[in-house]
């Protein structure tokens, strides 16, 4: 029992339409005697539009001392010159992951019965063997800004995004992902990257994946390079169990797991601070859709299910179930074809859970 604070960040798109959802099952799956108490910051496009300003430092340091972060989504309308690429992305969403330190980016993958993977079934099994998670490292890699250009704009410029790998970084997210693998019934970690060209990152994980698993010598360990690895979950995505990998690799194979297991509408993360120095952030691995944005057309399944990680991280994993639980009665009610408003999935898996 207590008080959880919240920090509610909507940003962008329809990241407000999403997280008004998410927070509405949350409050309603709210264990007795626990109560929520939401701070919203109006952060993302409009602010910066408005006074310039991404992420002052003391609304930096007012987040960092809640409880746990609820995110929508953030980025603006594509073409808008008043919003270069990048300029709420790195100083924001970014910013966020780097100053709190969320070295786990944790995107669950699973096939929910109800969900419409386009995948055929002879690939997919029953409903429920498609279940697997991506363990992303979330503090270092290309993302770091670690790059630069010089003569810019001419026909000799160079530019450049050097990946950061440190034996730190690398080790701590590969020990969390043996950790987790270790405690699902499959036990097997699948080491995902490009060791065959990037060779000098490629060593560093590949000895700790190698170093770290003496320590769990009941977790079996596979590898696979990054583009076999996008073969395979098109083709045979029940192999995997946890996928550890690199901050972009991570980027771009979790969209992939979205498409397969049912669209990018039901993938949660977490942005997880294992350590607990500061608080872990929970949004849809989805960005604003500014194509669907203000027109209640977004699912916000994906906001949901993040609160549903959010409610996991803080201990009350029997909420958390009851939301998972509460979704996936929602997604075996849909009609293929049929469309609801993002409000009527919201209310509907409020109402289950609540009951
Ligand atoms: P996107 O995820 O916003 O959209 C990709 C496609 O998926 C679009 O057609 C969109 O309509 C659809 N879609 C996304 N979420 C949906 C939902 N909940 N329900 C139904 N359909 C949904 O990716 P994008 O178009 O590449 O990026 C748009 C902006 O979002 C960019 O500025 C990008 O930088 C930003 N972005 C932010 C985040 C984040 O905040 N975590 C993540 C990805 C992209
Ligand atoms: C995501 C997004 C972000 C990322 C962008 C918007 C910085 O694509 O959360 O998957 O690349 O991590
Ligand atoms: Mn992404």
């Amino acid at each position: 029992s207590g008080t959880v604070r919240l920090a509610v960040i909507p940003g962008d798109g329809i990241g407000p339409e999403v997280t008004a959802e998410a927070l509405k099952v949350l409050e309603a799956a709210a264990p007795a005697g626990v109560k929520f108490e939401p701070t919203r910051y109006d952060l993302g496009a409009e602010r910066y539009l408005a006074t310039g300003e991404v992420l002052p430092d003391s609304v930096l340091e007012e987040v960092r001392g809640q409880d746990a972060i609820l995110l929508g989504a953030v980025g603006g309308r594509p073409g808008d010159p008043n919003l270069p690429p990048g300029i709420l992305e790195r100083g924001l969403l970014l910013r966020l992951r780097f100053e709190l330190d969320h070295y786990v980016n944790l995107r669950p993958s699973r096939i929910f019965p109800g969900a419409v993977s386009p995948l055929r079934p002879e690939i997919t099994g029953h409903p429920g063997e498609v279940d697997f998670v991506v363990v992303r490292e979330g503090t270092e890699g290309p993302y770091t800004g670690n790059g630069g250009a010089v003569r810019v704009g001419t026909p000799h410029e160079v530019a450049t995004e050097v990946s950061l790998n440190t034996a730190y970084g690398v080790e701590r997210v590969v020990r969390d992902a043996f950790a987790r693998a270790r405690r699902r019934p499959r036990r097997k970690l699948t080491l995902v990257h490009k060791t065959n060209v990037l060779v000098n990152a490629g060593k560093v994980w590949s000895r700790l994946v190698d170093e770290v698993g003496r320590e769990f010598p009941e977790v079996a360990v596979d590898y696979l390079h990054v583009d076999a690895a996008t073969i395979f979950l098109a083709t045979d995505p029940r192999r995997f169990d946890v996928i550890v990998t690199d901050n972009l690799f991570g980027d771009i194979l979790t969209d992939l797991a979205a498409a397969i297991t049912g669209g990018i509408g039901l993938a949660a993360s977490g942005n997880i601070n294992p350590d607990r120095t500061a608080p872990s952030m929970f949004e849809p691995v989805h960005g604003s859709a500014p194509d669907i944005a203000g027109q209640q057309k977004a699912d916000p399944t994906a906001a949901i299910l993040s609160a549903s990680l959010l409610l996991d991280h803080l201990g009350y994993a029997d909420a958390a179930a009851a939301v998972e639980r509460a979704v996936v009665a929602d997604l075996a009610e849909r009609t293929p074809g049929a469309t609801r408003r993002t409000a009527e999935i919201g209310d509907a898996v409020a109402a289950r859970v609540g009951g």
